[in-house]
Formats: structure tokens, sequence, C-alpha cells
């Protein structure tokens, strides 16, 4: 039996929206921290899932008039694409609407009153409905929420509380024995003194205000916490309260579990209880990053500042993003997506260091060696400097995956990438083919370049697995799916392609950086138009500041950039001037001049795709099929 176990978390995500790159980020981490300790030999086991219930998701549900089901349902089949198209190779994607999962929870809260951890009472105080937390007066930011700066709203309803009371000594001498619990040290401290000094409450673990939940068995008109049901996933997954718990025997406590910082309070202290109160062992450590940023601000659809995965992985491969979040952005520490940043790491880093490496590698074997080359013991001071830049760099690697210093271990495997092809220019091996005399040297050079190729495919196929493949494609060598060490490998014969396919293809820095920044800048737009704002939020005078017209087209053409956008020159009453909208699909454009249109007139101009776009024309959208909102009228009228 295989001693060697670990178990990783990602948090379950809320599927109340598209998933953005910094939902992708913290998944992408655990799958390259799983695939590493599968390739050092472990057992793995990989969580991540969706976190389904709530009023958040029963709300947006109720607002598209469908079952929350039938809501979730549709996203989550969107998450797994995603996850798919990233490689993300989970063992097991659990839906808290799952039905092993709901009688699990139940079974919970049944023996935590059992066991009176948890008693019914009554709550009145503030509540975030955004983050489905409640927040005693001194944490809260006034009347806004200290996470999200939402409004906090004020609740009373009967409840079962969870008793931190009978737990909070304990856990701080969990704490003071396991300092490295959770990570980075400084979010503990902040913890400590932020809500256990203050003095911890006991947590409210039931609702009565809204349906869609987990029902309380002994008593329906409950439902439990989402919080106490989806943090309940990580032990649920294994198999905790089923018939069949060997997963929960072999892999729990988890080795890693990871998530952001905003949620670390949940994490790091009802979760830590909950399982005290079920006498389960506490997992080994919590690893809670910091957040991907767009222009400082966090990332996220209600801000319309996001960057989505589809588009990076369509255009550039999975394997760009996963390797560009990992290398930009030192995990732990918030950072920033940029395009020109991420251009920059694939015509760098993957480019000229690596492709480059592999193109040059294969090339020279095929020129000077007919595409065979051996192992021989020739040996000089270059090939001494290369060992000892690649033990001491693979040392530090080691040690920096171990401590999930993701950004720093691809540091130090670049380093090894770096000085390979620097042994190129050093050794020279174009002067070296020119005499019979140094064919030795020349066999010892293009088979340390080879055979150390074959060492970074190993070490970089965590991180990207399909480069990785390429590479041993190119190599035409088999790929072991273990290898507890690197170092050791030795392949005494490589027979290399004769037609090498190229890992990476140089981009066109400008071209990519506008494209990518359109894009974002589109998304922006899309996401406005589809917030979400809660029903009869909207003020007359509010609504007062849109101003909708009548506007004639007296052009409409497609976007040169674009396929999806057609380019429109329309007059109002008063101007004449460019809109551009994602019209390409459903319109001929020369079908659409002369029409009156309805459009919203005073947006703010931006430029999409490199076009100005000066307004917005109103459509209508039925079984995905978009129509524009065509009006008998003279652009004079007025829209009442
Ligand atoms: N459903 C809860 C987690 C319950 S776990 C028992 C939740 N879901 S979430 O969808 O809002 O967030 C999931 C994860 O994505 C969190 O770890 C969160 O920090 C992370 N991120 C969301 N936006 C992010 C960025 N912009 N940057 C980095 N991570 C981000 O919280």
């Amino acid at each position: 039996m295989n001693n060697k176990k670990f178990y990783v978390t990602t948090p379950i995500y809320y599927p109340s929206a598209k998933l953005h790159i910094g939902h992708a980020y913290t998944t992408i981490a655990a799958d390259v921290i799983n695939r590493y300790k599968k390739q050092k030999g472990y057992d793995t086991f990989y969580l991540t899932g969706t976190d389904e219930h709530g009023q958040k998701i029963e709300t947006i549900a109720n607002e598209k008039g469908i079952e929350p089901k039938k809501y979730v349902d549709s996203i989550v089949k969107d998450i797994k694409e995603v996850w798919k198209s990233l490689d993300i190779q989970y063992d097991r994607f659990i839906r808290t609407t799952d039905e092993d999962h709901i009688s699990a929870v139940q079974g919970i809260f049944s023996k935590m009153l059992e066991n009176e951890d948890i008693y019914l009472s009554k709550y009145s105080g503030l509540y975030c409905k955004s983050d489905e937390a409640y927040y005693t007066e001194t944490q809260a930011n006034g009347n806004k929420c200290p996470d999200c700066g939402k409004e906090l709203e004020l609740i009373e309803e009967e409840s079962y509380f969870f008793k931190c009371s009978k737990y909070v000594d304990r856990l701080m001498e969990f704490y003071e024995q396991n300092p490295n619990f959770l990570e980075p040290n400084s979010r503990l401290k902040e913890l400590i003194n932020n809500f256990i000094k203050p003095g911890l409450e006991d947590l409210a673990v039931s609702r009565t205000s809204f349906k869609w939940g987990i029902p309380v068995k002994e008593n329906p008109n409950h439902v439990i916490y989402v919080w106490m049901d989806a943090l309940s996933n990580y032990i649920t997954a294994l198999g905790y309260g089923s018939e069949d718990a060997s997963k929960l025997e072999e892999f729990w406590p988890a080795n890693v579990q990871l998530l952001g910082k905003e949620i670390i309070r949940f994490h790091a202290i009802y979760w830590p209880m909950f399982l005290m109160a079920l006498d389960l062992p506490l997992p080994t450590n919590m690893f809670a990053h910091g957040w991907l940023l767009m222009e400082n601000d966090k990332m996220s659809k209600s801000k319309g500042n996001v960057i989505y995965p589809d588009f990076l992985i369509k255009n550039y491969g999975a394997d760009t993003v996963r390797y560009y979040l990992l290398r930009e952005v030192p995990f732990g520490s918030d950072g920033q997506f940029t395009p020109t940043s991420y251009i920059n790491r694939i015509n760098n880093d993957l480019v000229n260091d690596l492709s480059n490496l592999l193109n040059r590698t294969i090339s020279m074997i095929n020129k000077y060696n007919g595409g065979t080359i051996s192992y021989n013991e020739f040996t000089n001071e270059n090939y001494s400097e290369m060992d000892k830049v690649f033990n001491e760099n693979y040392t530090k690697f080691e040690k920096q995956m171990e401590n999930l210093n993701f950004s720093k271990a691809l540091e130090s495997l670049w380093k090894i990438v770096s000085f390979t092809n620097k042994m190129i220019d050093l050794e020279e091996p174009w002067v070296l083919a020119k005499e019979e005399a140094n064919k030795e040297r020349l066999d010892k050079i293009l088979w340390t370049l080879v055979n150390n190729l074959t060492k970074i495919a190993y070490l970089v196929k965590p991180f990207m697995p399909t480069t990785s493949k390429g590479i041993f494609n190119n190599l035409q060598i088999e790929d072991k799916d273990v290898l507890e060490d690197v170092r050791s490998v030795i392949i005494d014969t490589y027979n290399v392609s004769s037609n090498p396919t190229i890992l990476y293809q140089r981009l066109e820095k400008d071209k990519e950086i506008e494209k990518i920044s359109n894009k974002m800048k589109e998304d922006v737009v899309k996401s406005k138009e589809s917030l979400n704002v809660p029903r009869g939020t909207i003020t007359i005078d509010e609504f007062d500041k849109v101003d909708l017209k009548v506007a004639e087209v007296l052009d409409s053409y497609k976007h040169p950039k674009a396929d999806k956008l057609l380019i429109f020159k329309v007059k109002t009453n008063n101007e004449e001037k460019q809109i551009v909208s994602s019209l390409a699909e459903f319109y001929d454009p020369n079908d659409l001049i002369g029409k009156k249109l309805l459009i919203v007139d005073n947006l703010k101009a931006i430029k999409i795709r490199g076009e100005e776009s000066n307004g917005m024309i109103l459509t209508t959208e039925e079984k995905d099929e978009v129509k524009v909102i065509e009006l008998e009228c003279s652009i004079k009228a007025k829209i009442k």
C-alpha cells in the first residue's frame, strides 16, 4: 500500500456568474500542486465543485423565473467546461445539491444537535446578502459589509446556533501548536485580532427567511446555513456520513486547502470548530492566496473589470494561462492581469526561451547527426557549470514547490532553461561540426541539450501539461507518469523528430495587446448590460438619466477586426454618430440601412476593437435570436 497520500481542495464556486480568471487562479494552483505530487508518486485526491444553495442563488433564479436547481444546472455545465479547457484534473466535482452531500450534511447537523453543539434561539443582526454572512456592529464598516462593501441588512429570525464558545480555547491552542496552519502567517494574526480577540459570538447556522438550502431534518422550516453546508463538502466528498467512508479514511485530513483571502474567516475559524465538534482531525495546511486585480480593483463581474479564461485559451492555449498566472503573481500576494505582461511572458519565456531551445536542439541533432544522438562521456568545464546550475536550481525548485511558492519555483526552472540555451552559445556546435576531430565534443553537447530538455519537460509538466507533451513528442521519447527525482533521467539514445513542431510562435506584441484590451472592454460592456440589479431599486430619477432616442441607420457595415460586430452610422434628432454592436450573427448590415431603431443615446463613448462606439442599439432576445427594436415614427419622436 502506498503511504504517500495527498489531498488538496479548492473552495467550491458560487454558480452565480461566469467564471473569470480570478476564479481559475485557485483551481489552476490546486491542479499544479496535485499533478506535482502525483508525479512524485503520491496517491492524490483533488476536490473542487460548486456551492449551490443560499439566498443569493435563490434570488437570481427567481429573477430569471426558473427553479434554482435548473438555474444552477446550466451554470455548472459551463464551469465544468472551463475546467476541462484549462486541463484541470479533479477527482471529484462535488455539487452541494448532490444527494450524498445533502444527506451527509443533515447527518452532521443532527449529530451536532444531539451533542448540544447546536441550540435553537433567536437572531437579530446585520447580514450581508451577497456574502451570506452576519457581522457584528464592531465588524461592520458603518452599515457596510467589511468584506464586499455592500449595504448590510438588519435581520431578525429564529435560528439554530453553533456554540463557538465551546471550542474557541481549543482553537487558539491549536493555532499556537501549529503556527503554519494558515499561510501566509500574517493572515492568522489579522484573524485573531479582528475576529477572535473582540469576542467570538456563537454562529447562526440556519435560516428561515428563504427555502433554497438543505432542510434541517428535525425542523424543516429551517435550512442549514450555506457556509456550514459548503464547508462540509471537504469531508462529504470523501464519503463522510455515507456507507462507504474508505476515501475519508484514506485522505482526511487534507494536506492543503486553498482559498482566497476574503474567506479565511470561515475556513480558519468555523471550519476547524465544526471538525472539532465532529471529532475529526484538522487540515494540515490552509493557504490563502491574494486576489487577481484589474486596475487595482478585485476582479468581479459586478465591477465590470473582468477577463474570462475562454478567450485567452482559445487564442493562446490553456498552458499560457496556467503558466502566466502562477509565474506572474507570487502566491499569497495580490497581483494584476495586464495584456502587456501576458503577451511579454509568452514571447519571452515561452517563445524565446523554451520553444527556441527545443527547436535549436532538434534542428542541430538533425543537421549534424542525422536525428540520432547517444550518451557519451566527454566532459569539460561548461558541463560542470551546467550540472551546478541544474542541481542548485532543482533543489530550490523542489523547496519552492513544497512551499507553494509557484512563481519562485518557475523562476528557478527558467534559470535552468536559460543556462541550457547559454550552453549552445558557449559551445557553438556549428563551429564544432566543421571538424571531424570535434565529434566527441559535439555529441556531448547535443546529448546534454536534449537530455536537459527531457528534464525540463518533466519539471514544466505540472504547470503546462500540453507543452510538456509537445516536448516529449518532438524528442520521440516516452514520458513516465511517476518520476521522483528528475536528476536521475538519463536516456541513452534519442531519435528526435525529423519534422519538429513549434511549441510557441512569436506573437505580434502590439496587435495582440490591443486584441485582449478590446475584448476586455467588450466584456465590460456586456457584463454591465447583464448586471443583476435587484427589482424595485431603480428610482424614476435614476431612470431619467438614461436618454432613449429614435435613430435612423444611415450606413452599416462589418467591423474590420471582429467577426461578430457591425458598425452603424446613425442619425438622431440632433446629431450623427457611430455605434458598434454585436449584431453581425443576426443581420446582414445592408438590411438595416434606413431603419429606425431604439437606442440609448447618452452612454459614455468607448472604443471597441479600435472603433468608437457612442451609444447602444437596444435589442430583444428570444431562443438565442437577437432582433433590433424597429420603430415606426420619425427621429424627432420623443420616447416617454
Ligand atoms: N462559495 C464560496 C466558497 C465556499 S468554500 C466552502 C466562494 N465562492 S466564490 O465563487 O465567490 O469564490 C471562489 C474562489 O475564487 C475563492 O477562493 C475566491 O477567493 C476566488 N476568487 C474570486 N475572485 C478572485 C480574484 N479576482 N482573484 C483571485 N481569486 C478570486 O467564495
